[in-house]
């Protein structure tokens, strides 16, 4: 299974749910590939966000490795799964979908856990350290149900 996260700026939120979800895969015996992106190009390149870097380091996880790119339409061809990390995120990858087959591929990450629901991960970028322990948090618990869903 290839699973793809995606958020606006790729430093913050993508990649902590991309290190939370490949942190458990390895601990399970079972193949897989992850990877983020962003669906603005503004960051490539950069490292996740020192704030995102240290909230994850506190509960156990390094994201220091993971460098940001921009979302791309061949990711429809190289994932099975895309999880936007909120509805806007959603719509502008949807504005690349080809067919009904990239469209079906892209999910609300938090509908993992809330199925239905639509909530989104809220961009801690121009907020305070809590934020970023609140998305930790969200993605903690919903890489949990993404996994009995996908991986069980
Ligand atoms: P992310 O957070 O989408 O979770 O990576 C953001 C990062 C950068 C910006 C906005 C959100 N920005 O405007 O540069």
């Amino acid at each position: 299974m290839k699973i793809l996260m995606v958020c606006l700026g790729n430093i913050c939120r993508s990649p902590m749910a991309e290190g939370i979800l490949r942190h458990k895969l390895r601990a399970m015996n079972v193949e897989f590939e992850t990877d983020s992106a962003g669906t603005i190009a503004m960051h490539t390149g950069e490292a996740p966000d020192l704030r995102m870097q240290k909230t994850a380091l506190k509960n156990g996880i390094d994201i220091s490795d993971l460098r940001a790119r921009q979302f791309v339409q061949k990711d429809f061809d190289d994932f099975d799964l895309i999880f936007a990390m909120d509805q806007s995120n959603f719509k502008n990858i949807l504005t690349l979908a080809r067919n009904d087959a990239d469209r079906n591929k892209v999910k609300l990450i938090l509908n993992e856990s809330f199925p239905g629901e639509d909530r989104e991960v809220p961009d801690p970028y121009f907020g305070g350290q809590e934020g970023f322990q609140h998305v930790f948090d969200l993605l903690d618990e919903t890489t949990d149900q993404l996994i009995n869903n996908y991986f069980a």
